[in-house]
């Protein structure tokens, strides 16, 4: 199994390039579910997830092929053609390596009537149900039923019809199978308290540029015409916003100063606010984003919640960062219920972190010390990676495969801006 070396204490400064957001590029793959033509999609990252997710469409009879990315180029483009689906059924043993496969249940439904998907089961960080995806199915004229760690769905005859949706709570993946359902649902549908995150807007644009008809993109209010079929397109996935925030993080905690390349300030709010809150220098500027930081950082408060607001996926990066701020900062976790797995690391490597509920004090420490400390999800082991970038002497972390799934090329990138950083394969 691979681990990544780090040797900490190097001020990074350069310009690191950022892929397009896996988060985004999950939602527009199962898209090519929707239409008989060819989907081309563009800058698609080269994460563990896009592969699995690949190998999910060809699994249902969706031919993929992949242009990949010229040199050391970031990225790469894949055609997608589901002109004859063969199969309705999202296996366990896909499901199980990569929850958002339940995101093939509402287009599979929308274009064949019918889908069986196996359950996701739960994750590190929660209990992560998908009753809400369910209910919303429903709302749109679906028979769901639950047999052997299955989901079971059938469209009515004439395929499924436009309805009324309202979320009691703001989820991403149910807004995003709402309206992969939706746009070939019959007659007008509502989304009531839909998810607001940018890779949603990514998603109603290609969904616009393949025919659909949406109204209210960006809003938590989205209005759906469906059409009876849509047409092929090509589309280039966003760039991935967290990436971006972790790299910013990167550059914070190591007082260094970095060019994130291709990042949309517009798409990052709260996490460009925290940053200048911190002390950080955040400049825009036309091909993306400087942030530059010298001297020690200011503590901060921060609650995690939906889009606009600080993003759950930028907590255990901004903690790390934070055990070196000049006092107490407080977290609050308000989307998932064990969203702190990577503080037990933080403090082996000297970090002062107390939990207390959903909440953590995080009182800032001089230094942190290089030590052996174990990934145990996507950002947890991305907070390690910047802790250990900071620490003195050497990190070890290890169960890399996390990181895989969201981080393109991480050790390129970083080594690129000075970071001495190696990843090594123990057989
Ligand atoms: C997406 O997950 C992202 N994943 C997550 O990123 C991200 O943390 C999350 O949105 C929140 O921003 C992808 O896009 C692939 P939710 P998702 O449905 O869609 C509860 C990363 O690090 N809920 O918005 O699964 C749920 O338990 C990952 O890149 C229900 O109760 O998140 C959670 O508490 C991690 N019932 C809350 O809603 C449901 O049917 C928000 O979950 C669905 C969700």
């Amino acid at each position: 199994m691979d681990t990544i070396h780090i040797h900490g204490g190097q001020r990074l400064s350069g310009r690191i390039p950022i892929s397009g957001a896996k988060n985004a590029a999950l939602t527009l793959l199962p898209c090519a579910l929707l239409t008989d033509e060819e989907l081309i999609l563009g800058n698609l990252p080269r994460l563990a997830d896009v592969d699995t997710f690949g190998h999910l469409l060809n699994q249902l009879g969706v031919t993929t092929s992949v242009a990949g990315a010229r040199g050391n180029e970031f990225g790469r483009r894949m055609t997608l053609s589901a002109a004859r689906i063969t199969s309705t059924v999202a296996p366990y043993d896909i499901v199980r390596k990569m929850r958002a496969s339940i995101l093939v249940l509402g287009p599979l439904l929308a274009r064949s009537g019918e889908a069986t998907v196996s359950l996701p089961g739960g994750c590190a960080i929660g209990t992560r149900p998908v009753d809400l995806h369910l209910k919303a199915l429903e709302a749109l004229g679906a028979e769901i039923e639950m047999t052997a760690g299955y989901v079971k769905a059938r469209a009515p005859d004439g395929g499924l019809t436009g309805g009324q949706i309202s979320f009691p709570i703001v989820s991403v993946g149910a807004t995003e199978n709402a309206l992969m359902a939706a746009v070939l649902a019959k007659g007008r549908s509502e989304i009531v308290n839909a998810a607001r995150e940018p890779e949603i807007v990514d998603l109603c644009r290609l969904l616009v540029a393949m025919g659909a008809s949406i109204e209210g993109i960006g809003t938590d209010h989205l209005v759906i015409e469906g059409r009876d079929r849509l047409h092929g397109a090509r589309y280039d996935v966003m760039p991935d916003r967290i990436e971006a925030g972790s790299y910013a993080c990167a550059a914070a905690i190591t007082g260094g100063e970095i060019d994130l390349m291709g990042a949309k300030a517009a798409e990052m709010p709260a996490i460009l606010h925290a940053l200048r809150d911190a002390g950080v220098a955040v400049t825009e500027h036309d091909r993306g984003i400087r942030v530059a930081a010298d001297g020690r950082l200011k503590p901060l408060t921060l609650s995690t919640a939906p889009h606009p607001a600080f993003p759950t996926d930028m907590q255990a990066q901004f903690m790390a960062m934070l055990c070196l701020g000049d006092g107490a900062s407080l977290l609050t976790e308000t989307i998932f219920e064990n969203r702190y797995m990577h503080v037990p690391e933080l403090v082996r490597m000297g970090a002062d972190v107390e939990i207390t509920g959903r909440s953590a004090v995080v009182r800032g420490v001089d230094q942190l010390v290089g030590a052996p400390v174990m990934a145990t999800d996507l950002r947890a082991s991305m907070s390690l990676v910047l802790a250990g970038l900071a620490a003195r002497g050497e990190t070890v972390v290890s169960r890399v495969y996390h990181l895989d799934r969201g981080y393109e090329r991480l050790e390129e990138k970083l080594s690129a801006v000075g970071a001495a950083i190696e990843r090594r394969s123990d057989g």
